[in-house]
């Protein structure tokens, strides 16, 4: 009941309009029921059998407020042992939180709980982190996106808070007879893709949007495809944040490369009277990619008439703290099922930082094809690709890597202490063992100056004038 209410309020029909409610009770505390289970429905015009959340596709949006505790009864009905990661957030790493050493059972329950971080609003999403299995529970449907507010959303003076705020949970697919294609062997070498995008679950959604302001929290689900996302109309696409940070402020680019599990909040200032369509274009990854068959990934049609105007914000995250130096460096390469040359093993630690300090890893693809790195509960500040400075500063999850790229990235190992892992996020090669595990060690006294909210500096080109 008070969970039915809490999603009703969330998402009014499609596109996943966020208006939360909160359930009466314990003040700061939400409580859901989660359930993965096999589910037959309509998709692409045919009856289908898909492992998915609560029998949604993608699975219900979480949303929580800064400081809100999730309590989180999850029950495994699928027929086989899973879990549940919560990708992005600065989370404790173990326990009940986001903790992916876990195993559930099938027709086992298990209540997650963890409080969302303040200062940490945005954009993030959960999917199946149990070793060697995510990838085919990702394909088969397990995924759904997290949207933590905060201030901006709440501040009536703040653009962001009367934008139409649209969570859109993309991924691809392919269809065979009554399932998503089962995987071939090269699907575990090259990462499954299909041809078919869905955004929130259907192909080519059209939208009228509710403000002339659009929001829309983009989150690359697919389990391999990089989406080279761009507006039909040639006009600049405003990215507020990555991967669930705000940056400084709005910055625009003509493109928006989207590698899988990578994050954008895209700021549309919708035209009077013309609709704006997000297309793919075809991005190849060193290996041959399915031609998406879709003609657009979504159109907003534009707001009633009597909408007011909202502006593009000048000012987002604002101006942050100059960057610490880091204190150790480290090179991790990346190549075919290995993470610095050895693959996944259960219980071995690979790398320990200490806790309180700051460390800068060069990240090196020697593989083929691309590769990314995704690391969990500690985010990064990218600082360099192949040897040019990173184009406007961001604090990033996952990085995407093309052959021979080196990128350079410095962690500061603050907040959270705790075993993790990091790994390549194309999903079948995290399963196939390139994946590591990262212990930073008890909490130190922090003494450094600078706080896990202090290491962007401001982008290149701010969005306006
Ligand atoms: Cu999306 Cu290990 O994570
Ligand atoms: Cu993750
Ligand atoms: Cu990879």
């Amino acid at each position: 009941m008070r969970r039915r209410e809490f999603l009703a309020g969330l998402v009014a029909g499609m596109g996943a309009v966020l208006a939360p409610r909160r359930p009466a009770g314990e003040p700061g505390l939400v409580e859901l029921a989660l359930e993965a289970r096999p589910v037959r429905r309509r998709l692409l015009g045919r009856d289908v059998e898909l492992w998915l959340y609560d029998g949604r596709l993608p699975g219900p949006p979480l949303v929580l407020e800064e400081g809100e505790t999730l309590r989180l009864a999850f029950t495994n009905r699928l027929p086989e042992p899973t879990n549940l990661h919560f990708h992005g957030l600065r989370i404790p790493p173990g326990g009940r939180a986001d903790n992916i050493f876990l195993e559930i059972p099938p027709g086992e329950r298990f209540v997650y709980e963890w409080t969302a971080p303040v200062g940490e609003a945005g954009t993030y999403w959960y999917h199946p982190h149990r070793h060697g299995l995510i990838a085919t529970q990702m394909w088969r449907g397990l995924a759904g996106g997290i949207v933590v507010r905060g201030p901006h959303e709440r501040d009536p003076d703040s653009e962001l808070a009367r934008a139409d705020d649209r969570l859109v949970v993309l991924r691809d697919l392919e269809l065979a007879g009554d399932r998503p294609a089962p995987h071939a062997p090269h699907d575990w070498h090259a990462g499954k893709e299909g041809p078919w995008l869905l955004a929130d679950g259907k192909v080519a959604p059209v939208w009228r949007a509710r403000a002339r302001l659009v929001r829309l929290r983009l989150v690359n689900a697919a389990n391999a495809r990089t989406l080279r996302l761009a507006r039909a109309d040639g006009r600049p696409l405003a990215i507020a944040a990555l991967d669930g940070h705000l940056l400084p402020a709005p910055v625009e680019v003509e493109e928006l490369e989207l590698a899988a599990a990578q994050r954008a909040d895209v700021l549309i200032r919708m035209p009077r009277d013309a609709a704006v369509t997000l297309v793919a274009r075809p991005r190849h990854r060193g290996v041959p990619t399915p031609r998406l068959r879709n003609p657009f990934v979504l159109r907003l049609l534009p707001p009633p008439a009597d909408v007011p105007d909202v502006p593009l914000p000048r000012v987002l995250a604002g101006p942050p703290s100059p960057p610490a130096a880091p204190v150790r460096r480290r090179t991790l390469t990346l190549a075919m099922f290995t993470l610095d040359g050895r693959r996944y093993r259960h219980g071995r630690v690979d790398i320990r930082p200490r806790a309180g300090t700051v460390e800068r890893w060069r990240v090196v693809n020697v593989g083929t094809m691309d590769h990314s790195f995704h690391l969990h509960t500690w985010f990064f500040r990218p600082v360099a690709r192949n040897g040019r400075p990173w184009p406007f500063d961001c604090r990033l999850d996952t990085v995407d890597l093309r052959p021979g790229d080196v990128v350079e990235l410095d962690i500061p190992f603050v907040r959270e202490t705790g075993r993790t892992v990091y790994h390549c996020h194309v999903a079948e090669h995290g399963d196939r063992g390139m994946m590591g595990t990262i212990e930073v060690g008890p909490a130190l006294p922090w003494s450094g100056p600078v706080s896990s909210d202090a290491i962007c500096a401001f982008p290149r080109r701010a969005a306006g004038r």
